[in-house]
């Protein structure tokens, strides 16, 4: 308060100095690998030039399961960070919590209802206020493939689940890994849900999935689902378990694997190694999953803070998040397209325009859905019981009969 006692420009020199002093955002994310470091960097800059200071809390883990256990310990121990990086239903629990900064002036200052897409708002508002910033839109029905393989193995992309099993038995006799995947909880659930998605549609995707039925859950769809995820295990290599996603996006990169299935976050990877889609990787939708879009957005919250300076530099971390200029930087680096729907897409490459046409089309025939194992599809328990069930089987752990038994018991226990 001292300034206030000083008159003319000194005082305000010394007060804005003082404001940009106070002003910082501690952020909790887990963007840990190259491209997502290095789309993390744009938004570092953007605040940097705003004069808000950037603590950074990375918490390494795809999907983010190892942060948010990291968030409840600082949470509990009294000391929450400004920011975090959540996604879908984690952001629905801790609103309800009461925890979070409400961002209703902000978002209707800037008119975030006009262009963020219903789906999105959907867990980016709670009890009808904004208390989240969606970044981007992420989808997980993705195949990411080593050009020169490909076209060794005669160029034709797979378009259903069979055509994917004769290019695997193609990248096998090539003596490279016919698939890169990486067995983690997480991963294997991301591979299950194309699978899902592949076999039985999106309305059997819906049904299973976001209604978790138990009679899908368990039905003869189901066993085609398990039988082919043991069929792809078939075409993994030997040291695929634990391996992190962006060391098997590194295998396609570097032509000693052919494909991995991975959200579009992999593209980061692709493009920090320097390759261009079409020439050097091509992305596809999974086999058998065109014109529906499982999508998952990464949105920062804010925990509610005492402290003006803290507030005052949430907001601006979330107005930097939503603003067009930003997007386009971010999501370019990202491998996601804008979270917002009136960003051109110009600026970015042909799998990123695929991507945003792609949301545009699956919105309007109502298969624009939410990824389980990204936090869109169900709630954190149900995610987990699922993720059970599915790596246990993909390990050879458990039969699929035992499987489609214990796949709605787990679900259903969860609930
Ligand atoms: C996030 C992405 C991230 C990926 C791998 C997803 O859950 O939405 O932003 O790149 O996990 O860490």
């Amino acid at each position: 308060m001292r300034h206030f006692l000083l008159a003319g420009t000194a005082a305000l020199a010394i007060s804005a100095g003082m404001a940009r002093a106070e002003e910082s955002v501690e952020v909790l994310h887990w963007w840990t690998a190259g491209g997502e470091a290095a789309a993390l960097n744009v938004l570092k800059d953007n605040l940097a030039k705003e004069g808000v200071a950037w603590k950074d809390m990375p918490v390494a883990g795809g999907s983010g399961v190892q942060a948010m256990t990291a968030l409840r310990a600082r949470v509990t121990a009294g000391d929450s960070p400004t920011a975090v990086q959540m996604l879908g239903f984690d952001i629905r629990d801790w609103a309800e919590m009461g925890v979070l900064a409400n961002l209703d002036d902000l978002a209707e200052k800037q008119g975030w209802g006009n262009v963020i897409p219903a789906a999105l708002q959907e867990f980016s508002k709670y009890d009808g206020h904004w208390i989240a910033a969606p970044v981007n839109v992420h989808s997980t029905n993705w195949l990411w493939i080593n050009k020169a393989a490909l076209d060794k193995a005669g160029g034709k992309v797979p378009a259903n689940i069979d055509e994917l099993f004769a290019l695997l038995d193609a990248f096998k006799a090539q003596g490279i890994i016919p698939l890169a995947h990486g067995g983690q909880g997480w991963q294997d659930g991301t591979l299950w849900e194309a699978v899902v998605l592949s076999v039985g549609g999106p309305d059997f995707y819906k049904k299973a999935v976001l209604e978790a039925d138990p009679e899908a859950l368990g039905g003869d769809t189901m066993r085609t689902v398990f039988d082919d995820m043991t069929k792809l295990r078939s075409y993994f290599d030997t040291s695929f378990s634990g391996r992190d996603w962006n060391l098997s996006s590194a295998l396609v990169i570097e032509g000693k694997a052919g494909a991995q299935e991975m959200g579009d976050w992999a593209k980061g990877e692709f493009l920090r190694a320097g390759q261009k889609p079409g020439e050097d990787f091509v992305c596809i939708r999974f086999p058998g999953t065109q014109g529906s879009v499982l999508f998952n957005s990464d949105q920062f919250v804010m925990f509610e803070q005492d402290d003006a300076g803290k507030t005052e530099a949430q907001l601006k971390l979330a107005s930097a998040v939503e603003d067009p200029a930003f997007q386009i930087a971010f999501n370019t680096v990202k491998g996601s397209v804008p979270a917002r729907t009136d960003v051109p897409d110009t600026d970015f490459d042909d799998c990123a325009k695929k991507g945003m046409k792609d949301v545009v089309e699956a919105s309007a025939s109502g298969n624009f859905m939410g990824s389980l194992a990204h936090g869109y599809g169900q709630p954190a328990a149900v995610k987990e019981a699922v993720f059970d069930v599915v790596t246990q089987h993909l390990n050879g752990q458990i039969t699929t009969d035992e499987a489609l038994k214990r796949l709605p018991e787990a679900v259903a226990a969860a609930q």
